[in-house]
């Protein structure tokens, strides 16, 4: 018999709630929002539920305490964890964040032993890391979330410099999601012309400073993490992975030698689809890029380094 696939979201705050409700909206199954607060996660869910009657979904959306409630789950999505606040770096989060983690992981894959487990909180490299360690699945079942959301700036921004739909933009960030995060301007097309034929290098060179301070631009006006366009790249990972679409979209996926890199993960296009990463993306580089991947790699490196589930400096 077919049964409706099952989905589970880790925090219920303002990721995680928008990234349920996303879910439920796009109709790619019924929704678990698990948070540690006792009728937070309750609230919302319901709350969400009884939206479907008006958006026309089918979807159910319940709210627990309780991994139980969450068992056989076909995909995970982990955004427990501290935002960051004003002034902080994403590694600031690193301590508590890889804790909360770690703990949220272990249960939850315990219960949905076949699932596919999408992070996003942050530092998110770091945090892929450590949910493959926490969970025990194979690499490719577990993947981060950045490059979606760091990719649908870099298109947003290049989108309204050329007064163009951001629908024909395609463009890539590899590397760590942090600031020195590596937008691909010689892989960006609008409408599959190459950007750097449409636009000025001093327009796509503010582009490119633009999309890799982004999250701290929202940051600074709203004084606490972005969420809208995070929930949105969520969502679009998981209709990855449960329609089996073998989309490409830069991912933090694990590296067994690709880019010259071993056991790290880090933000790299890859083919996404229902056994989670099913193959990544080797792109060549200028020397410049190689450089500027390089020290973002090693940028997502040197915390690992600091945990205990880290490979060892
Ligand atoms: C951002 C956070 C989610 O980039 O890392 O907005």
């Amino acid at each position: 018999m077919f049964r409706r696939n099952k989905i589970t979201v880790i925090g219920g705050g303002a990721t995680g709630a928008t990234t349920a409700h996303l879910l439920a909206l796009k109709e790619l199954g019924d929704v678990v929002l698990v948070d540690i607060q006792p009728g937070v996660p309750q609230g919302k869910a319901l709350d969400m539920w009884e939206s479907g009657p008006i958006e026309g979904f089918s979807m159910k959306v319940v709210g627990t305490n309780d991994y139980e409630e969450t068992r056989d789950s076909d995909i995970i999505v982990v955004t427990a964890g501290l935002p960051r606040k004003e002034g902080m770096s994403r590694n600031d989060l690193l301590k508590v964040n890889s804790e909360v983690v770690y703990d949220v992981v272990e249960k939850a894959s315990k219960v949905s032993p076949n699932s596919i487990i999408v992070v996003l909180t942050n530092p998110a490299d770091v945090m892929a890391y450590v949910a493959q360690k926490a969970s025990g699945f194979p690499h490719h079942r577990v993947m981060g979330q950045a490059g979606v959301l760091d990719s649908a700036r870099f298109r947003t921004f290049l989108a309204d410099a050329l007064k163009v739909s951001p629908k024909d933009i395609s463009a890539f960030v590899m590397g760590g999601h942090g600031d020195d995060m590596v937008p691909l301007v010689r892989y960006s097309y609008a409408g599959g012309i190459p950007v750097e034929k449409l636009l000025p290098k001093e327009t796509i060179d503010k582009i490119v400073q633009r999309t890799r301070t982004g999250g701290g631009e929202v940051l600074s006006l709203m004084k606490t993490s972005a969420f809208y366009a995070p929930a949105s790249s969520l969502a679009d990972m998981v209709k990855a992975v449960l329609l089996d679409e073998r989309r490409i979209l830069p991912v933090i996926s694990y590296l067994n030698g690709e880019y010259g890199e071993r056991d790290i993960y880090v933000g790299v296009p890859a083919i996404i689809g229902g056994n989670g990463v099913e193959k990544v993306l080797e792109v060549d580089f200028t020397a410049d890029e190689k450089e500027a991947f390089k020290k973002s790699v090693n940028s997502v490196r040197e915390p690992l380094t600091l945990l205990s589930v880290g490979p060892k400096a």
